[in-house]
C-alpha cells in the first residue's frame, strides 16, 4: 500500500540530497506533530520486553539512531517519538563550522546507499548544548558524538575532545569520541593507539568521578591487525563501548564515505573482528552500525554475540518502517520461542548457529 511516507519520500528524492535533508529536518523541527501524523504507525511500540542495557545506558529498543542525521539536535521531539532505543546527535565540534564544499551528499537508490563528504558541518557546541537543555521531554537516551574542528591542528586535537567531554558530560546520556570520519583531513590518523592515548589521557583530566559512559567509534577501513592495540587503549581508559563502523572510503565512486547496503559486508567483517577481540572483555560493550536494514541482519548479528545496533541510511530509504518491521519480527520471534525479554531472545539467537 502507498503510504504517506512514500509520498514524502517521492518529494524528497526529487530534490538534491542535501536540500532534501535540510528541508526534512526543518519540517521535523517546526512541525513535529504533523510529522508524527505522517510518519507514525497506529501500532503501539512502547513495549517493556524490548528494553536492554547497551554501554551502561538503558535503551528501550535494540536499534538506535546513528550519528550525523540530526547533527544539531533539531528534531529531538520527533525522533524520540519513534521506537529508537537511543539517539546519537552530532558530530559536534567545539566551534561551529560550515563543512566541505557542496555537493557533498549523494544517493545510490538502487542499492540503498549514500556517499557523503559533509566534513562535520555543525552549529557548534554552544548551540547543541542549548538544544539539549531546552528539550525537557527526554523519553529516549541521547548520546553526543564528539569531533575536532577542521582547523584544529592534530597536536591540539586532544584539547578539542577534552573541551567537548567536559561540556556535555553532565547533559548527555553517553559520549562518543569520533576519530573515524573520512571527511576531516588527518582525523583517521588519530585512530593509532599512540594518538588515542593522547586523546583519552587528556579527557581523563576531567573524567574523575564522572559516570557518563564514554565510547569510541572506529572505521571499517582500519586494519584488523591494529584492533588489539585500540582495545588495549579502551581497556586502559575504561571505555564503556566501541562503536563500529563509520562510513567506508570507495575512491572509485569519488570523495567521502559510503554508507548503507554497499557498506554492509565490510562493516560486518570489522564487527566480527571486534566481537571476537572483545569476547574476553565484558566490561566493554559493542555497538554495531553500518548497513543494517532488516531484522534478518540483526538476528545474524545476535548470532555472533552482538547486542545493540544503530542505523542511519536505511532510515533514509525506508523511513520509520525499518524500525516498525524490526519490532514486528522481534515480537513474532518472542512469541515463537515464548520469551519475554531481548536478553532471552539474544541468547536463543546465539544458540541458532
Ligand atoms: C550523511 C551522513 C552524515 C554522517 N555524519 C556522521 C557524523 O557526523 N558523525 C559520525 O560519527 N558518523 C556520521 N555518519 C556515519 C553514520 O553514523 C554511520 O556510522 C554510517 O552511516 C553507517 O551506518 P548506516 O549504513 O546505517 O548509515 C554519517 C553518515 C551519513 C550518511
Amino acid at each position: 500500500m502507498f503510504s504517506l511516507y512514500d509520498l514524502f519520500k517521492k518529494l524528497a528524492f526529487a530534490m538534491d540530497a542535501e536540500n532534501a535533508h535540510t528541508k526534512a529536518l526543518h519540517f521535523l523541527h517546526h512541525y513535529p506533530e504533523i510529522a508524527k501524523f505522517v510518519f507514525h504507525s497506529n501500532e503501539d511500540f512502547s513495549d517493556a520486553r524490548m528494553a536492554l542495557t547497551v554501554g551502561k545506558v538503558n535503551w528501550k529498543f535494540p536499534v538506535g539512531l546513528a550519528a550525523g542525521l540530526d547533527k544539531n539536535g533539531e528534531a529531538f521531539d520527533f525522533f524520540s517519538s519513534l521506537p529508537f532505543g537511543a539517539l546519537e546527535v552530532g558530530t559536534v565540534t567545539p566551534r561551529p563550522q560550515p563543512g566541505n564544499e557542496r555537493p557533498r551528499l549523494f544517493r545510490y537508490p538502487e542499492e540503498e546507499s549514500l556517499r557523503n563528504c559533509m566534513g562535520f558541518n555543525n552549529h557548534g557546541s554552544d548551540e547543541l548544548y542549548r538544544a539539549l537543555e531546552n528539550f525537557s521531554r527526554r523519553q529516549t537516551p541521547i548520546g553526543v558524538n564528539l569531533g575536532k574542528n577542521k582547523d584544529t591542528p592534530a597536536h591540539k586535537a586532544p584539547e578539542d575532545y577534552r573541551i567537548l567531554f567536559e561540556k556535555f558530560k553532565g547533559i548527555a546520556d553517553y559520549l562518543v569520541v569520533n576519530v573515524s570520519s573520512p571527511n576531516t583531513p588527518g582525523l583517521r590518523d588519530l585512530q593509532k593507539a599512540s594518538e588515542l592515548k593522547e586523546i583519552f589521557s587528556e579527557i581523563q583530566r576531567v573524567r574523575t568521578n564522572v559516570k557518563t559512559p564514554l565510547y569510541l567509534k572506529i572505521s571499517p577501513d582500519m586494519s584488523p591487525a591494529d584492533l588489539p592495540a585500540v582495545i588495549d587503549v579502551a581497556k586502559e581508559y575504561s571505555l564503556d563501548a566501541l562503536i563500529a563502523t563509520n562510513t567506508t572510503i570507495m575512491p572509485e565512486r569519488g570523495a567521502g564515505g559510503v554508507s548503507g547496503r554497499a557498506l554492509y559486508e565490510k562493516a560486518k567483517s570489522m564487527r566480527t573482528h571486534c566481537l571476537a577481540a572483545l569476547s574476553e572483555t565484558p566490561e566493554i560493550d559493542f555497538i554495531g552500525v553500518g548497513g543494517f536494514s532488516s531484522f534478518e541482519q540483526l538476528w545474524d548479528y545476535w548470532k555472533e554475540g552482538g547486542r545493540g545496533i544503530q542505523l542511519y541510511t536505511s532510515f533514509i530509504f525506508q523511513g520509520p518502517e525499518v524500525l516498525y518491521s524490526i519490532y514486528r519480527n522481534i515480537d513474532a520471534k518472542m512469541k515463537e520461542y515464548k520469551v519475554h525479554s531481548i536478553n532471552d531472545l539474544m541468547a536463543i539467537a546465539r544458540e541458532d548457529k
